[in-house]
């Protein structure tokens, strides 16, 4: 019931964002194993702004390589297709909305800087669990509230309510997004990550952030940037789109089994982590 009515309300937006092509191509090459670095490489290249940003972006001290990378395959080779994937997504989702626009309502700015945090702690969280694919992690949790963003930009009006409401009642966002819409910016941004084909444990972190277990065989990608979501919003980096933390899901929470020891220590590395990420990453500006 709620899936149609969401899906009614979003079949009004004719102008759902779409993803420029050349970034497509990327994703659809960088998830066929049987793609060479040469292949990639070209289909970056189509486009020289965004390939001038992943070299940038791989030389950056948030990568941290010696030696400075100076060519597109040279950068393909050494991070490898996850990780120029991830970049050349998150430069374009960057330019498609930037942190400076004519919005009335929403603080993208703090939007950002949550959203940068929520990635660097979800890699953070992972890297404690002795995951091996951090970058998987650190893609979730940057683009975990991709939802509002696309509310901000399409149902600008209604968002506004949604924030005014936020403030007057003290309530979590997505629990106006509910109240006001009937639906919420996890279940936006899983919609739009499905039309862009984004990789399935994008869409479901995405789609599930708030409530993991629905997130089934994605589920610990998901509790882990439910998790960091938490901790970024408890410690105040960035703006949430309230000034709440919510209730970290029990099931996660025994999932992730992390001890409270931990849990101080995360606090201390996503200080330190944040800021080379907010210094170092081009996009971030
Ligand atoms: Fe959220
Ligand atoms: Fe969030």
């Amino acid at each position: 019931m709620k899936q149609a009515k969401l899906e009614r309300r979003l079949a009004k937006v004719h102008d759902l964002p779409t993803l420029p092509v050349v970034v497509n191509n990327v994703i659809q090459i960088t998830q066929n194993p049987k793609s060479s670095a040469l292949e990639v490489g070209r289909a970056i290249s189509y486009d020289q702004a965004l390939a001038t940003k992943v070299l940038k972006t791989a030389n950056s001290a948030f990568y941290g390589f010696p030696r400075k990378i100076t060519t597109i395959t040279h950068a393909i080779v050494i991070l490898g297709f996850a990780n120029i994937r991830n970049i050349v997504l998150t430069a374009s989702i960057f330019d498609m909305f930037p942190s400076k626009g004519k919005n009335k309502y929403f603080d993208r700015e703090g939007f950002w800087k949550h959203s940068l945090a929520c990635g660097v702690t979800s890699k953070l969280i992972a890297k404690r669990l002795g995951i091996k694919n951090l970058e998987e992690a650190f893609i979730c949790g940057l683009l975990h509230d991709l939802g509002k963003l696309v509310m901000d930009t399409h149902f600008n009006e209604d968002f506004g309510r949604v924030v005014r409401l936020v403030k007057e009642k003290e309530i979590l966002i997505r629990d106006a997004e509910q109240q006001l819409l009937g639906i919420d910016h996890a279940a936006v941004g899983g919609v739009v990550a499905d039309k862009w084909n984004l990789p399935p444990a994008l869409i479901k972190a995405i789609r599930f952030h708030h409530n993991p277990p629905l997130a089934n065989e994605s589920m610990r990608i998901a509790a882990i940037v439910h998790l960091a979501d938490a901790l970024c919003r408890a410690i105040g980096m960035g703006n949430g789109g309230d000034g709440k933390v919510p209730c970290i899901n029990e099931e996660s929470w025994e999932l992730l089994n992390l001890n409270k020891q931990t849990i101080k220590r995360l606090f201390s590395e996503m200080e330190e982590e944040v800021a080379t990420a907010d210094t170092s990453l081009p996009f971030v500006k």
